[in-house]
């Protein structure tokens, strides 16, 4: 889907990004911020060229080789941001709209991936008799309308009083009652407890889940690579991995980060950390090396002034990814792919 020349010159791009920031600690000004934005290709192909030579060829672009492997999806630090927001998540005008008006955008996208796999359900639930697993669900802004399509949810959080919030305010529509469930819980501790006593929380997911939605989580998680070994062994064979996040680019960076938090403010200051955004072609990659086939990324773009999202061409700020559980990894037997999963998920839990 990306060819990895486009990747290299991508990445090489991205590095220009420290600089700016550096200004923009500085207290630098929006025109200023902007010419630096827009500052010149030579540079950045310099720049890729001397990072190539540093790196080991096999590790230049591996999703990998540019996180710290930590041995956890938990960043504390992420869980203290959300945890300040708790008692925010259903404030429409707040900090967490843009998620809001996102759902225009990502819930059709799961519902009609999900019905090409699936085929229609009943009418007025297309979603009925599918499990879906919305992880770091925070106050349960997805989590429900997923629920109201049929389907039966359970939605994870590490941040207690983030699942408390979802709990109430889904305990006020009966529609919900018994389909839509909570847990405090990171992925792998979710996938740990399976493991051991396969009960999930909201019944048991030993069966897997039909799809796993992270949307607007990755950018906020210390390892991507346990994160998505947990997605692999709590899915169903052929089931869906939804992801919404945001690209490292010098335009997310500039409208995510500069114009989003400091000068609009539309989400907190600090939310995001342009070093854990990460572009659909490191996604894929990563995913793919963990027993995904990548379907289909599509680009998305907030328009601040409307307050609405669109589906765009390209995908230079946010974007939806959906992908497949393969049945087995190639090159590896059933065996060894499940070694290798135990192998990640014990190394997480022994931390
Ligand atoms: C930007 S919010 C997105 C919330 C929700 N998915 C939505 O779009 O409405 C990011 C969420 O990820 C959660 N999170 C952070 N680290 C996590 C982890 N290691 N595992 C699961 N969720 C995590 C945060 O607590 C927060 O609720």
């Amino acid at each position: 889907m990306y060819s990895r020349k486009c990747g290299r010159l991508f990445y090489g791009f991205c590095t220009e990004i420290k600089t700016l920031r550096a200004i923009n600690a500085k207290g630098a000004t929006a025109p200023e911020i902007a010419r630096r934005v827009l500052s010149s290709w030579t540079v950045c192909k310099h720049q890729r060229h001397q990072l190539l030579q540093r790196q080991p060829p096999d590790n230049r672009l591996h999703a990998g080789s540019v996180r710290q492997a930590s041995h956890t999806t938990l960043d504390p630090e992420e869980a203290r941001k959300f945890q300040s927001l708790a008692d925010k998540w259903w404030d429409l005008q707040g900090a967490f709209a843009a998620l809001h008006s996102m759902n225009d955008l990502r819930v059709p996208f799961i519902r009609d991936n999900l019905l090409s796999v699936h085929g229609s359900g009943v009418p007025g639930r297309p979603l009925a008799g599918l499990r879906i697993l919305d992880v770091g669900c925070g106050g349960g802004l997805l989590t429900e309308p997923l629920g109201r399509l049929g389907a039966e949810v359970l939605g994870i959080d590490p941040v207690e009083d983030s699942i408390r919030t979802a709990e109430l305010h889904t305990s006020h529509d009966p529609e919900l009652r018994g389909r839509v469930h909570y847990r405090a819980c990171t992925l792998e501790e979710l996938a740990q407890s399976e493991g051991e006593d396969g009960d999930g929380g909201g019944g048991s997911v030993t069966e897997g889940f039909d799809a796993v939605v992270a949307s607007e989580v990755v950018e906020h998680l210390a390892d991507l690579d346990i994160f998505a070994a947990c997605c692999h062994q709590v899915l169903k064979p052929g089931g869906s991995l939804f992801i919404t996040t945001i690209n490292k680019t010098n335009l997310s960076y500039a409208l995510g980060i500069v114009a989003a938090e400091q000068l609009l403010r539309i989400v907190p200051s600090g939310t995001h950390d342009w070093e854990k955004f990460i572009s659909p072609v490191d996604l894929e990659r990563l995913l793919e090396s963990s027993g995904f086939q990548v379907e289909s990324i599509r680009g998305m773009m907030f328009n601040p002034l409307s307050g609405f999202w669109s589906w765009t061409q390209s995908t230079p700020m946010n974007y939806a990814l959906h992908a497949t559980k393969r049945s087995e990894e190639p090159g590896r037997n059933r065996a060894e792919s499940q070694e290798m999963e135990q192998e990640t998920l014990t190394r997480a839990a022994a931390v």
